[in-house]
């Protein structure tokens, strides 16, 4: 941050009182008014319900220009990485800052290789969960119960704890999720194998059987791979805060990302591409998708079209070009030509590319909704959907929890509010309400 030369002043009406605030500079991207000692000075809070435009951190890991549809990570364009890097490397220049050379990506994938199995006892904790439970639901216990297993990696004031917590996270959790789905199909859990990359060894944990290996196609694995660095991370979005927030009271990391899986499971956020799938089959035909747009478009109707719309990119989602692309050689590979929801879903989206409310409001198709239609084609369920965004953003998550341990401008998170409740009652006995 640059040393405020610019100021922003308030003044209050009635009072004719004025205060003068700095104004920060990034490197890039919006100034921000420091306002850190407003309510000292005035007496008053600001009010920024869903903080639109409310700045919490500092942060050096992703920028995003949501008018330009840019996405960098440490400075690198998210095309450049989702086309030239595999995800252990984007892994490791989110954790620390830079692309790792050939010697330290070799030992970081050695690393999360050997951190892939999870503790022996974590099997019977699956066994209390209901077959037909959400596997989102067992991933927030899962990932929450590693914090009752791993005491050596939760003292987040010791740097060598902080960094054996971000690599257990990254590595355990494909093993995590891939059980979850096991666990609902009734099959046994497959172990990891360690001569498998980070995508592979992912589809073999979920399709693999003890009488069958699942030969994992070297399209299928790029495209997992490619599908995992586009949702690495993406800056302070409603998971991301909830693990900064859960983590500025000093909890420890894995329930920290256990609270952002629980965020992330909305349909508004991560849910959004298991959403798109029951939407696409809601309509079931292509000849119904002008209904469902007409529907989308009536202000009397809450319907919103499902992969649709961003909180930040106003004009494209960088990552849903990649995807798109994405999607079709998954298609080409699997042989798929005329399934009947990639139909709904291409007509859908030539339609809202095309209809001007869908312009004038800037709603352009997003990242989930062409991820469900890949993870369809693979044989992946739906439920599965949101896990696989959350075992792809852990690293996003703990790359950002490691950036506020490590600010020393860092405090307990603690918004403040505009009460509107009653401020005072006579308390009414109990035979007299
Ligand atoms: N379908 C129809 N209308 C929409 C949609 C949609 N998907 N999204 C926004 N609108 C309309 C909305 O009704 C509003 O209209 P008006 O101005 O007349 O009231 C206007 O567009 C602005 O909407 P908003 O809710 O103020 O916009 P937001 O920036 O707060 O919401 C969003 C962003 C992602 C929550 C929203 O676009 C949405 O609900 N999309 C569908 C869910 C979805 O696909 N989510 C995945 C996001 S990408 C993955 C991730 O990063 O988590």
């Amino acid at each position: 941050m640059t040393d405020a030369k610019k100021t922003v002043t308030f003044t209050d009406n009635q009072t004719g009182k004025t205060w003068e605030y700095p104004v920060l500079s990034g490197s890039v991207g919006p100034d921000v008014v420091d306002i850190r000692k407003f309510y000292a000075d005035t007496g008053m809070f600001t009010y920024d319900p869903g903080y639109t435009s409310t700045g919490s951190c500092s942060s050096a890991i992703t920028y995003i220009d949501g008018d330009a549809g840019v996405l960098l990570h440490r400075g690198y364009h998210i095309s450049d990485l989702a086309t030239k890097c595999k995800f252990p490397e984007v892994a490791y220049l989110l954790l620390r800052g830079e692309l790792p050379n050939e010697t330290e990506l070799k030992d970081f994938e050695k690393t999360l290789t050997y951190h892939t199995m999870v503790h022996e006892q974590l099997h019977k904790f699956y066994d209390g969960f209901r077959r037909d439970a959400h596997p989102m639901a067992i991933m927030c216990g899962a990932v929450g119960a590693l914090s009752a297993f791993y005491h050596d990696s939760l003292d987040i004031h010791d740097p060598t704890q902080r960094m054996i917590a971000q690599h257990r996270l990254v590595a355990k959790m494909p093993t995590i999720a891939a059980w979850a789905f096991k666990y609902s199909q009734g099959q046994p859990f497959m172990y990891p194998r360690n001569n498998l990359t980070y995508a592979e060894n992912f589809l073999h944990m979920m399709f693999s059987t003890p009488c069958e290996d699942y030969v994992v196609s070297p399209v299928l694995a790029r495209a997992m791979d490619r599908i995992l660095i586009l949702h690495a991370d993406h800056e302070q979005n409603a998971s991301t805060s909830t693990v900064r927030l859960a983590g500025s009271s000093g909890a420890n990391p894995f329930a920290c990302i256990a609270a952002g899986i629980a965020s992330l499971w909305g349909p508004a956020h991560g849910g959004a591409n298991e959403a798109v799938l029951k939407m696409l089959n809601e309509i079931g035909t292509p000849d119904r998708v002008d209904e469902f747009v007409n529907k989308a478009k009536d202000k009397n109707d809450p319907f919103r079209l499902m992969g649709f719309g961003h909180r930040v990119y106003k004009n494209y989602d960088p990552r849903a070009k990649i995807m798109a692309e994405t999607c079709k050689e998954v298609l080409a590979e699997l042989g798929i030509e005329n399934d009947p929801l990639l139909e709904i879903a291409l007509r859908l989206e030539k339609y809202a590319l095309e209809d001007d409310y869908f312009i004038e409001k800037k709603l352009y198709p997003n990242v989930d909704f062409y991820s469900g239609i890949i993870f369809k084609a693979m044989g992946i369920p739906v439920s599965m959907f949101t896990c696989l965004f959350a075992l792809a953003r852990t690293v996003g998550w703990i790359s950002q929890w490691k950036e506020m341990i490590e600010d020393p401008d860092q405090k307990i998170g603690r918004p403040r509010q505009l009460f509107t409740g009653s401020d005072h009652r006579d308390f009414v006995p109990m035979d007299k309400r």
